[in-house]
């Protein structure tokens, strides 16, 4: 199962709004369908978004429009995940969209298994981990980071309990990676946001590995509440670990310069479908935050684990 696949000539997308009672598919026939299937968080999670982003530019290719002003309108879907950027300017700076497409396609699924053969090597056997949101293979063409980390410490055998946040508003922790992990009998349980802290000074969180959106100098950008998790390690001296390949790399800014998203306040106004507050309550809503580079043990990538920048 691929998160996103090319299909006779169309984008085909596992519709991530639905999951995860229905495993349904989204087709995006041309470059504003993708667009707008980042934007409605169809498809989503850095390393998705990229190489969405980079079938999108394929598929303006073949509709004939303009690759300069289609790169332009693709990098407007979200603003946080560096991955859109690199995917789009990487596209427009090569010969055939489309083979360029399919190469970033390949190469994904490649960078997360090397992510995941690194990273096992920080897992022990009866280590219980904690992950915030969904750094998994819905979150990139296949595999996962984060939970990448945790599929491969599973291959190799060791047993592992997974612990998920719930990663309030839109509950990724809950609807995407207990999901993730559930399909394939990796032992998981779901817990509140607010539980983590109180579960690592009961000693019962080994580690903890999640994903990136943007890591610069200074720092790493994760769905909000991610940092959070890491004071609350940092509090209990529990190891905390960032997941992520280079292309969610951005060397030229500080990590403090990054664009926070800043989403529906329905999101937060509702649970559920049922509203959780007084009608018209102001709202704010970053789907992101900042965890500063103190906070982090090690940032694994495809070439190994580093520390942060
Ligand atoms: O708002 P989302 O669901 O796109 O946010 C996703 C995350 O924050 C992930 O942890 C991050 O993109 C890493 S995915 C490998």
């Amino acid at each position: 199962m691929k998160t996103l696949e090319w299909e006779d000539n169309k984008l085909k997308l596992i519709d991530q709004t639905k999951l995860p009672d229905e495993l349904t598919y989204v087709y995006c026939e041309n470059y504003q369908d993708v667009i707008i299937a980042i934007k409605d968080m169809i498809v989503r999670g850095a390393p998705a978004i990229g190489v969405s982003a980079a079938f999108g530019m394929a598929l303006a290719d073949i509709e004939g429009v303009d690759l300069n002003k289609a790169a332009l309108e693709i990098k407007t879907a979200r603003p946080t995940a560096v991955n859109l950027f690199w995917a789009v300017d990487r596209v427009l700076n090569s010969d055939d969209a489309l083979t360029e497409a399919l190469r970033m396609y390949e190469e994904d699924m490649a960078t997360n298994r090397a992510i995941g053969k690194f990273g096992s090597e920080i897992i022990d056997d009866g280590d219980t981990v904690l992950t915030h949101c969904n750094a998994g293979a819905l979150a990139c063409v296949d595999y996962g980071t984060a939970l990448g980390v945790f599929r491969a410490a599973h291959e190799q055998g060791k047993n592992i309990n997974v612990i998920c946040d719930e990663t309030r508003p839109r509950g990724q922790g809950a609807s995407l990676s207990v999901w993730e992990m559930q399909q394939e009998n990796i032992p998981v349980k779901l817990i509140p946001d607010v539980a983590s802290g109180f579960l690592m000074s009961q000693g019962k969180i080994d580690k903890v590995v999640i994903g990136a959106d943007r890591i610069a100098r200074g720092g790493v950008v994760n769905k909000v509440g991610s940092f959070m998790v890491a004071l609350a390690a940092k509090h209990h001296d529990i190891p905390f670990y960032v997941a992520a390949p280079y292309s969610t790399f951005d060397n030229d800014i500080s990590i403090f310069d990054t664009v926070i998203e800043e989403r529906d306040g329905d999101e937060v106004r509702y649970y559920g479908g049922a509203r959780i507050c007084p009608k018209n309550t102001e709202v704010i809503n970053p789907a992101f935050d900042i965890t500063p580079k103190e906070l982090i043990t090690g940032i694994i990538t495809e070439k190994g684990i580093i520390d942060p920048i």
